[in-house]
């Protein structure tokens, strides 16, 4: 570059409205507590190596089309892998086309939240809840109303006042947002009656239920209750899932699961041409291959979670508040 020039001022073109610029990024704090990292030492790594070689060796040449021969809803032996791990693990009956990959559960939660809303649409979160959520919703302009947890999860006699008092302000919400199982922050699960309930509320104002359902692995016993997609009988639910919890974050995969009217509109929108599919392959071998139950090892994160428990009631003792979670790698702490 010419030393007399000015250089460019691309500041002054920038569109209006863009969020703050990103931070530069330092690398990770010494102790990464960093939430949503898995522990390097769980990525099932001689499995997946063996899965890329393998799908490699026998369908690498599908990589020269867009869609690697299984169109935009993404790799088909993983869809399929998924249909029949959602009706065995969740209840969930699907086939594999109303399923659709995403590059991780946050474009899928971009894709929903693209075909619903709008500058000022009011929707329905759990009152703590996933600062991602937070964040696109503040950016798309959108009312959050928080319903408060305890124990068991949202509050339904919250969600139901709720529900009410924006029905007679003449506001119909867009969705419903919960994370039912293992809920980023508190660790709770939303009980069955209490899934139910959840329901009939969704089904009594015409307001969909949103289910984010990425943590559902993650269940020390192994054992989930049904997906509130799978109790629907009327169809008003949309599932979200990712393989960022069970298996490593950095792979991004996702996926939403719901009926082709919706899903076509959300393929009208995901206009990347198609999710990165070597990961898609890798573990669709992976999944179809392994024998164990395809969670990562919950004796790890248990053994941690014992640790900061310990911890925290050897230092803070009776001042600390907490609960055990059932899964999951949140502990919630309440401090006076
Ligand atoms: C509730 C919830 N949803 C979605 C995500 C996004 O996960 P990913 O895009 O890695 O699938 C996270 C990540 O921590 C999360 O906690």
């Amino acid at each position: 570059m010419n030393r007399t020039t000015p250089p460019l001022d691309f500041a002054s073109l920038f569109a209006p409205g863009l969020p703050p610029p990103a931070a530069k990024w330092n690398g990770f704090a010494e102790y990464n507590f960093i939430g949503g990292h898995n522990d390097a030492d769980q990525v099932p790594l001689d499995d997946l190596i063996k899965a890329m070689n393998d799908v490699l060796a026998r369908e690498g040449r599908m990589l020269a089309t867009y869609g690697v021969a299984s169109g935009p809803l993404g790799y088909k032996p993983l869809r399929e892998f998924l249909a029949q791990k959602l009706k065995r693990t969740a209840g969930i009956g699907c086939d594999a086309d109303e399923i659709l990959l995403t590059s991780g559960s946050l474009q899928a939660l971009d894709l929903v939240n693209g075909i619903f809303l709008t500058r000022g649409d009011t929707v329905i979160i759990e009152q703590a809840t996933y600062q991602g959520v937070l964040t696109r919703l503040q950016r798309l302009g959108v009312e959050a109303v928080g319903i408060p947890l305890d124990g068991e999860g949202t509050r339904m006699d919250a969600l139901a006042a709720a529900l009410d008092s924006l029905e007679r302000r003449g506001v119909r919400p867009k969705y419903i947002y919960t994370i039912p199982t293992v809920q980023n922050p508190t660790g709770t699960i939303l009980s069955e009656a209490r899934r139910h309930e959840m329901l009939r509320l969704s089904a009594q104002y015409g307001v969909p239920v949103f289910e984010d359902d990425c943590y559902c692995d993650l269940v020390w016993d192994g054992k989930r209750l049904p997906a509130l997609y799978a109790m629907s009988e009327r169809g008003g639910v949309i599932h979200i899932g990712s393989f960022s919890k069970s298996v490593a974050p950095a792979l991004r995969v996702g996926y939403v699961v719901a009926p082709w009217p919706l899903l076509s509109r959300m393929l009208a929108l995901k206009t990347d041409a198609g999710s990165g599919a070597l990961e898609q392959m890798i573990l669709g071998e992976f999944c179809r291959c392994i024998s164990r139950p395809m969670c990562r090892s919950s004796s790890a994160p248990r053994a941690k979670l014992e640790t900061l428990m310990d911890t925290l009631n050897e230092h803070f003792g009776t001042a600390a508040e907490f609960e055990d979670p059932k899964g999951g790698i949140f502990l919630w702490v309440k401090l006076p």
